[in-house]
């Protein structure tokens, strides 16, 4: 499984990465975690050139990237609510896998998508930055196989104050990628 994380910051999207990597690495899944907020990616620019022949023209992080997706079943990504959408970095990662559209190299890929907000559930804050993930999947015909919300978590670590929520979020991601 590849765990792609949406936020830059050593906060709640990180360890919940983190966790579900302990997690797998303890059952022997193979789980790699990148966060492209921390890496070297130009932004799109719309070439098209990608749709000609499935190769971008920049030469960054990117090709290690669409390697790694090349080679996973299982993709998971976990953004933060920002405006009530996801993450900037995710969106300027997805913009990039735009030379697997062409070659369809996400099609029948499994995608796990999280939100992490601040707000009440009740407030439905997260709930666009969940569909703009699963929208994603959607048009990369990938198959959502899991999506899920955490609420409440504004500090970079409140997210571990909801044990109960995260171990089962934990263990249902484990059964599904065993
Ligand atoms: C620019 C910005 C915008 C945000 N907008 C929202 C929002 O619309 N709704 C929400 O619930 N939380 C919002 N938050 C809070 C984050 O979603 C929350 O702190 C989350 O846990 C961040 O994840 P991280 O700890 O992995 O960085 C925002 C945070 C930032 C920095």
């Amino acid at each position: 499984m590849l765990i792609v994380v949406g936020s830059r910051r050593d906060g709640n999207c990180s360890i919940l990465a983190q966790k579900v990597k302990e997690t797998l690495d303890k059952e022997r899944i193979h789980c790699e975690i990148i966060t492209p907020g921390n890496q070297k990616i130009h932004l799109c620019t719309g070439c098209m050139d990608c749709d000609k022949n499935g190769v971008c023209d920049f030469t960054d992080d990117m090709k290690d990237n669409i390697e790694l997706i090349n080679q996973e079943e299982v993709i998971m990504f976990i953004t933060p609510t920002r405006w009530n959408l996801l993450s900037g970095d995710l969106k300027i990662f997805m913009d990039r896998l735009n030379p697997l559209y062409s070659t369809q190299g996400l099609k029948g890929k499994k995608l796990i998508a999280v939100a992490i907000g601040a707000k009440d559930k009740n407030l439905y804050s997260s709930e666009s930055a969940l569909t703009s993930l699963l929208s994603f999947g959607e048009s990369a015909k990938m198959e959502c196989i899991y999506d899920y919300q955490f609420d409440h978590c504004l500090n970079a670590n409140d997210i571990l104050n909801q044990e109960q929520e995260l171990n089962e979020f934990i263990n249902q991601v484990k059964t599904l990628v065993s």
